[in-house]
């Protein structure tokens, strides 16, 4: 049975007090989402370790949003894998369309980034997802299966264990414009069988799938109760944990 995950992308937002007082507000929660449900905060760096002490011992798990493509040394302002572990983190986010549209993410530098993360042994929550230009060109499928096969591709299935995909559609990021169920479950199914083609039905069946893009507290059950969509990854909704924890409740 593969996982089902509820993260939450806090992206560039609240102070370290805020944050703590965030992540305190979904644990007090957290009890209402199913046992079967896990549940992720992924908050920027200087978060980590405030928010590490605060999530020990429960079942919310810390991410990152990011991490650098090189190991060690001489790379100001960059974070590594090896940091985040320490920092107390069980996943990283890498690939998000916000850094692949504003940072210049590449596939070339999400392989570096991800071969890392794993070795150092976080989990990977690799985004994936076309823009709106591509989508109005009937494209979405071709960019969303270029994306899996340049990155996914280059890792083992064992290594592939340690990743969960994000589907997240550019054009639905924070624009309240949410793909339609059947929108959504017709990629999540393409990717599936993208993963199958190199990794067998298994592996793939054994890959968590989320969807991410203005889902809520209204729409998240609608999403959830699709074969191939095991959760999402939620921007602004996690900002606020009643609607967080609401969407935790959605399966
Ligand atoms: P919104 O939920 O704000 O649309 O953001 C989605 C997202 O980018 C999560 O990574």
């Amino acid at each position: 049975m593969r996982k089902k995950i509820v993260a939450g992308n806090w992206k560039m937002n609240t102070t370290v007090p805020e944050g703590v007082e965030l992540a305190k507000a979904v644990v007090a929660k957290s009890s209402e989402v199913p046992a079967g449900v896990e549940l992720v905060v992924a908050a920027p760096f200087t978060h980590l370790c405030p928010l590490a002490g605060v999530l020990e011992g429960t079942k919310v798990g810390l991410s990152a949003e990011n991490c650098a493509d090189k190991e060690k040394g001489a790379y100001t302002g960059e974070v590594s894998a090896a940091m985040l572990v320490s920092a107390g983190c069980k996943y990283t986010i890498l690939g998000h369309s916000e850094r692949r549209q504003y940072y210049g993410e590449t596939d070339a530098k999400l392989v570096d980034k991800t071969r890392l993360a794993l070795a150092n042994g976080l989990d990977v929550i690799l985004c994936v997802g076309e823009n709106l230009e591509e989508r109005d060109a009937g494209r979405h499928f071709d960019v969303c299966g270029e994306q899996i096969k340049n990155v996914l591709y280059n890792f083992s299935a064992e290594e592939l264990k340690h990743i969960v995909v994000a589907y997240e559609p550019v054009w639905a990021i924070g624009t309240g414009k949410t793909a339609s169920a059947e929108q959504a479950e017709e990629i999540h199914a393409f990717i599936r069988k993208t993963i199958a083609e190199k990794f067998g039905a298994e592996a793939a069946e054994e890959t968590s799938i989320l969807y991410g893009g203005s889902c809520k507290p209204s729409n998240a059950a609608e999403l959830f109760a699709q074969k191939d969509i095991d959760g999402g990854l939620i921007g602004g909704a996690a900002l606020n944990a009643d609607d967080f924890i609401a969407i935790g409740k959605s399966f």
